[in-house]
């Protein structure tokens, strides 16, 4: 597929067929991904594929029961043989910046003076797990799968720790993939508008 036809085609997809996927694509896709640029080639991004049964652990540390027994998309989502967890580390981050080569942007760690984690204007961890993500989501459309990727805003401390993330690792979010099913409820979301002024292209002046 060439690869202005997979940004073009890519849509969220939100309900799956059971059937399991080939751990070997799982791998290869999971690996492209991992080329994804990184600041500072710091690469502090990994990827944690949860498989089949063990997928369950996901939707129980990262939803409420109550919206698993009322969510129209739960059943469809859940059947997805794959979820991917988007991780970064943003320690990682902090200590490249604190090398000689990128001292001066004043972002390495407090015990130089200035920086830690809360001096950077723009988190580059997740910058680095969304650009990795993005290539998971291209890799899956190429290869012919679909994928949703999910935000994180629950369960996050007791999912990690209970697959054995180590400390200081955050989730970014989730690919869920698998095969459509193609009964996908559409999503309100996309009848939304882009917020003024965005959604375009701007040419020398805003
Ligand atoms: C940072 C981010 C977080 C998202 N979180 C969710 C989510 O939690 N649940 C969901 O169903 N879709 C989520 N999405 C998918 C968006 O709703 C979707 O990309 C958007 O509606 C446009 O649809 P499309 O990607 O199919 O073109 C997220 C997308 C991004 C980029």
């Amino acid at each position: 597929m060439e690869l202005t036809q997979a940004i073009r085609m890519r849509r969220m997809v939100r309900s799956f067929a059971a059937d399991r996927l080939d751990p070997d694509l799982v791998g290869r896709l999971v690996g492209d991904a991992l080329r994804a640029p990184s600041a500072g080639n710091t690469r502090g991004v990994a990827w944690l594929v949860l498989e089949g049964p063990d997928t369950a652990e996901y939707w129980a540390s990262t939803t409420t029961p109550e919206w698993r027994r009322t969510s129209r998309r739960f059943a469809g989502l859940a059947r997805a043989p794959v979820v991917a967890l988007s991780l970064c580390s943003p320690s990682a981050y902090v200590e490249r910046y604190g090398e000689a080569d990128k001292l001066g942007a004043g972002l390495g760690p407090l015990d130089l003076g200035e920086g830690g984690e809360n001096a950077w204007p723009v988190p580059y961890w997740f910058g680095d797990a969304a650009f990795s993500t993005m290539l998971l989501l291209l890799g899956a459309e190429d290869a012919g799968l679909g994928a949703v990727f999910l935000g994180s805003f629950r369960g996050e401390t007791g999912l990690l720790s209970s697959l054995g993330v180590p400390g200081g690792w955050r989730l970014f979010g989730a690919v869920v993939m698998g095969r459509p099913d193609g009964r996908d409820a559409t999503s309100p979301s996309l009848a939304r508008r882009p917020a003024p002024g965005a959604g375009a292209l701007h040419r020398s002046r805003w």
